[in-house]
């Protein structure tokens, strides 16, 4: 039997993470994602997916300061920095820099630790580069500053009050399941390759705009609406033409994405004036009171409004979602190579057998 998409297809045993798609409910390590949003942060919610268990107080500041250790990036890889163009997708900064790190960094290591060092190094890597682009000096890291604080202060060289909005982002999109780039990162791990060519496989699917790339396109897509009064209109025009609405819709998740919803909330709280916000509140009012191809808004649809409120660039927030994600991506690695089996699936072949091969200069240009 075919199973396009692999749809509903469990490829392996996990207690990671659990997604309610009928009601909308999603559970890290049977903690509800709204809870640890609200009351964790980056670093224990990360140590919780790694290890399966909830750090004590001092295994959560011995792991905090391996954390911190590892922020810098390797001198051999900083200097690379001064070689890029400046004008590069983050993403493919991201896979750059990895592919270094990883080709220096040994393979005999517990994997464990290497997903750690990975994590640590992202914010690095994507504030150096936006630094250098916008001719900036860089600015270290901060060993008193928290994961997600220190990222802030690198990218911008200040703090900001709201940071904690972007932590609890990060926690919402730190782990969803077997979803593409997991499933990427999975297919690399089974072959028992090594941990950085799985982050980058899964960097490459999180890419795409119908996975993380969606929230790229959403901030254009709402200017393009311009105004609250003209949803209606842009709906029906992209039914028309067949052409996807971005930040809505989820192959899991047959009504509400609980991520969207909270971070609606948040940016109710905080910034309820933001235009974009106000315009995506009206596409998911319409879409959802009409029935709209039975599509909900995921959690794409809020992120990259926030994203855009706190000042980030927005060929950024793919890598944005990509610093949170991968700590779900290296725990699934971790997990499904502790009891490995090659994923290899194959296919329905429905083409021509025993066909005959014609030599070159036989075969007919006009077919
Ligand atoms: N806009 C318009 N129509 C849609 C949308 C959408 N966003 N999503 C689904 N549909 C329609 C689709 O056209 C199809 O209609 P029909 O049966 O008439 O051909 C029907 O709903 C089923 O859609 P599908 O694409 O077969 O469903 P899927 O489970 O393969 O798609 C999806 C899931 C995420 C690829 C899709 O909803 C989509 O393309 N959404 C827009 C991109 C997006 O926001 N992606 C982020 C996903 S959530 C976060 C993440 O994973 O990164």
């Amino acid at each position: 039997m075919i199973q396009k998409g692999l749809d509903g297809v469990k490829i392996c045993e996990s207690s990671i993470c659990y997604l309610d798609g009928i009601n909308g409910r999603l559970y890290y390590r049977g903690i509800p994602v709204e809870e640890l949003a609200e009351k964790s942060t980056f670093e224990e919610t990360a140590y919780f997916l790694w290890y399966g268990e909830l750090p004590t107080k001092s295994e959560l500041e011995e792991f905090k300061r391996k954390m911190v250790d590892y922020r810098e990036l390797p001198a051999e890889a900083l200097g690379i920095l001064y070689h890029l163009p400046k004008n590069l997708h983050y993403i493919d900064v991201l896979k750059i820099f990895l592919s270094i790190h990883g080709s220096m960094d040994g393979n005999d290591e517990d994997l464990r630790e290497k997903a750690i060092r990975v994590a640590s190094v992202f914010p690095t890597i994507l504030a150096y580069y936006y630094r250098y682009s916008k001719g900036k000096e860089l600015i270290r890291p901060r060993k008193d500053l928290s994961h997600v604080e220190n990222f802030y202060y690198m990218m911008f060289g200040e703090r900001n009050e709201k940071i904690r909005l972007l932590e609890s982002a990060f926690i919402l999109l730190m782990e969803q399941d077997i979803n593409a780039s997991t499933f990427a990162a999975l297919v690399i791990a089974s072959t028992l390759s090594d941990l950085y060519s799985c982050i980058v496989g899964a960097l490459g699917a999180l890419k795409g705009p119908l996975h993380g790339g969606a929230s790229e396109k959403v901030p254009p897509m709402l200017e393009e609406i311009g105004s609250e009064d003209r949803v209606e209109e842009f709906v029906q025009k992209c039914l028309k033409e067949k052409r996807k609405i971005m930040g809505f819709g989820h192959r899991v998740y047959k009504t509400y994405d609980p991520r969207a919803v909270f971070l609606k909330r948040v940016l109710q709280e905080h910034f309820p004036d933001s235009k974009l916000f106000r315009i995506a509140s009206k596409l998911e009012e319409y879409i959802v009171s009409n029935k709209i191809k039975n599509i909900y808004p995921n959690v794409d649809l809020y992120s990259s409004v926030l994203f855009e409120e706190l000042g980030f660039p927005r060929n950024m927030f793919t890598a944005l979602f990509a610093t949170a994600r991968v700590v779900g991506w290296t725990a699934h690695v971790i997990e499904y190579v502790s009891d490995n089996k090659l994923i290899r699936p194959t296919s329905e072949y429905v083409g021509p057998m025993d066909v005959e091969y014609i030599p070159i200069e036989r075969r007919d240009e006009n077919g």
